[in-house]
C-alpha cells in the first residue's frame, strides 16, 4: 500500500521539532514568531509563518529542506531580516529557515587571502575580524552592523565602497548550498582565479534564496589599505552635486567612495547626527580615498580643488578616525532615520548609466512635483545607484495612499529604464519590485529565468513568489 503523506502544514511543526529539537523551533504561540513575518521593506502587512527554524549547521538546513520538500511545504530562507524588498517574507506561509545562529568565522587565512564563514556572521563583525589581521573585506552595505554575510550574498549587496571595490559577488569565491530536497552542494574554489566548469557560485549569488540556502561561504580578502580619508563637498543643490559627480567621474581621480545626499536627507538627520553638516548644505558629495598615508594629503587637495572648480560652496576634510566615524554614522543614519520619521517610506535603489545621473535626478524631481509626494535622494551616485525615497505621513493602511506611493515609484522605474538603467542596483527584487520586472525585462528573459529557477526547485517551494513575476496569461 502506498504511504499516505501527512497533509503537509498541519504536521510540519511537530516533524521539524522531532528532527531538530524544540530549541531550534520558534513555533505557534511563541512571542518571537511574528518577527519572522516582517523585514525592513515598506510593506505594512506582515506574513506570519507556521514556524521558524533556527538551524545551527548545514546538515540541519538540509534536513529542513528535505522534510519540507517531502511534505510540499514552502520554505523562506532568512538571514538577519534587514532586506528592504520583502525577500525574506514568508508570503506563502510554511517555514522560515533562519541562518541567524550560524555565526562562526571558521577561518581567516592571510596566505590565501580568504575567509571561510557561516552565513549568519554579521558583516561588520567579519570586517573587524579580518582588519585585526591586516586584511580587508570591502563590501559595506549601510546595514553592516546588523546584516549578515549570507543575506549579502543572497542579494548581491553593494554599499558605498562598491564604487572602487565592487559588490559582494566579486568576493564570493566558493559556496556550500543546501538545496530543496536536502542535497548539499559545494561549488567554487579558494583560488584567486579559476575558470573550470560553469560558474555556479555567480549563479547562486543574488538569487535571493530562491535557488538554495547558503550554508558556508569562501570569501576573497584584500590587504587592508593603510590609510583612508574622507572629503565632503558642499553644494547649493542636488543638481549641482550631480553635475560635480559626473565631472569627477571623468577625471583621473579614483576614490573608493563617491556618494550623494540631497538637502532633505541631510536636514532629516541633523538632530541625530554626531557630524555637524554646514547650514548652507543644499546637497553633499561624500568622497573617500584610501592608500598610502603619505598620498592622503595630496589626494584630498586634488579632490578639494576639483570640487572648488565644480562649484562647491565649501569643501570639508575628515581625516581623524573619530571625525570619519561621525561622517559614516551620519551617512548610515539616513535610511533608518527616514523610516522612523515618516509613516510611509517607499525606498527604491534604481541604477542608471553613469552618464545619466544628472538627468535621472531631474526626472525624480519632476515625479515628485507631478505627484506632490516628498522625496529624499541619497546613495551611491558614483555608481549611478540612487536611493530615491518617496515619503508620506498619510495612513499606510489606506489602499489609495499606497497606490499613489507605488504609482510614483513606478514612474521613477519607467524613467530609469528609459535612460538605460535597472530597477535595483543592490537591494534586490524580492516581493516589492517583482511586479515591475516587465518594465525592464522581456517576457523571453523572464521565461528563461523561470526555467532556471525550476531546475533548482522543481516544486517551486523555495521562497516562492519572489524575484520574478509569474508568467502572464494571454489575456493580460
Ligand atoms: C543605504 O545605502 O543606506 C542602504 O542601501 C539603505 C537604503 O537605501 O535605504
Ligand atoms: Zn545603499
Amino acid at each position: 500500500m502506498a504511504a499516505v503523506l501527512p497533509s503537509a502544514s498541519s504536521s510540519i511543526v511537530g516533524v521539524l521539532e522531532k528532527e531538530l529539537g524544540a530549541a531550534a523551533i520558534v513555533g505557534p504561540g511563541h512571542e518571537r514568531l511574528d518577527d519572522y513575518g516582517r523585514d525592513e521593506s515598506p510593506l505594512p502587512e506582515f506574513f506570519p509563518p507556521e514556524c521558524a527554524v533556527l538551524v545551527e549547521s548545514t546538515e540541519q538546513a538540509a534536513a529542513v529542506l528535505r522534510i519540507c520538500a517531502e511534505r510540499k511545504v514552502p520554505v523562506t530562507p532568512r538571514g538577519a531580516g534587514s532586506g528592504m524588498c520583502g525577500g525574506a517574507l514568508p508570503i506563502a506561509g510554511g517555514v522560515v529557515l533562519s541562518t541567524e545562529r550560524m555565526q562562526r568565522i571558521k577561518e581567516i587565512d592571510p596566505a590565501d587571502l580568504v575567509a571561510v564563514v557561516e552565513p549568519g556572521v554579521v558583516t561588520g563583525v567579519l570586517q573587524a575580524a579580518v582588519e585585526e589581521q591586516g586584511l580587508f573585506y570591502p563590501p559595506d552595505p549601510a546595514s553592516l552592523e546588523f546584516c549578515s554575510i549570507g543575506g549579502n550574498a543572497a542579494t548581491n549587496a553593494g554599499g558605498p565602497r562598491a564604487f572602487k571595490y565592487g559588490v559582494t559577488r566579486e568576493y564570493v569565491l566558493g559556496l556550500e548550498v543546501a538545496l530543496m530536497g536536502g542535497e548539499i552542494l559545494r561549488c567554487g574554489r579558494r583560488t584567486a582565479k579559476g575558470v573550470t566548469g560553469y560558474d555556479l557560485v555567480a549563479g547562486f549569488v543574488g538569487t535571493e534564496g530562491t535557488f538554495g540556502v547558503i550554508t558556508e561561504l569562501v570569501l576573497k580578502l584584500l590587504p587592508r589599505p593603510p590609510a583612508a580619508a574622507t572629503v565632503l563637498g558642499v553644494f547649493a543643490d542636488v543638481a549641482a552635486a550631480g553635475s560635480a559627480i559626473t565631472m569627477l567621474l571623468r577625471g583621473g581621480l579614483r576614490p573608493r567612495v563617491l556618494e550623494l545626499a540631497d538637502k532633505h536627507s541631510i536636514d532629516h538627520i541633523r538632530a541625530k547626527s554626531r557630524y555637524r553638516f554646514p547650514e548652507n548644505a543644499g546637497a553633499i558629495v561624500l568622497i573617500e580615498v584610501d592608500g598610502e598615508p603619505e598620498s592622503m594629503t595630496m589626494m584630498m587637495e586634488q579632490i578639494g580643488m576639483r570640487c572648488d572648480e565644480l562649484g562647491a560652496l565649501d569643501v570639508l576634510a575628515a581625516t581623524e578616525p573619530a571625525e570619519r566615524a561621525a561622517v559614516w554614522q551620519a551617512r548610515r543614519l539616513i535610511s533608518p532615520a527616514l523610516k522612523e520619521g515618516y509613516r510611509i517610506k517607499v525606498n527604491e535603489d534604481i541604477c542608471v548609466p553613469r552618464g545619466k545621473i544628472v538627468e535621472m535626478l531631474a526626472r525624480i524631481d519632476r515625479v515628485s512635483a507631478e505627484t506632490g509626494i516628498a522625496t529624499a535622494v541619497f546613495g551611491h551616485a558614483g555608481d549611478g545607484n540612487l536611493h530615491c525615497n518617496f515619503l508620506s505621513n498619510e495612513d499606510p493602511e489606506d489602499p489609495a495612499v499606497r497606490k499613489k506611493m507605488w504609482a510614483a515609484a513606478e514612474q521613477v522605474f519607467i524613467h530609469t529604464v528609459a535612460l538605460g538603467g535597472t530597477l535595483s542596483g543592490e537591494h534586490g527584487v524580492g516581493l516589492t519590485k517583482r511586479d515591475y520586472m516587465h518594465l525592464e525585462m522581456s517576457e523571453q528573459v523572464l521565461e528563461w529565468q523561470r526555467r532556471w529557477k525550476l531546475m533548482w526547485d522543481p516544486q517551486n517551494l523555495l521562497n516562492p513568489g519572489k524575484k520574478i513575476p509569474a508568467a502572464r496569461r494571454c489575456s493580460e
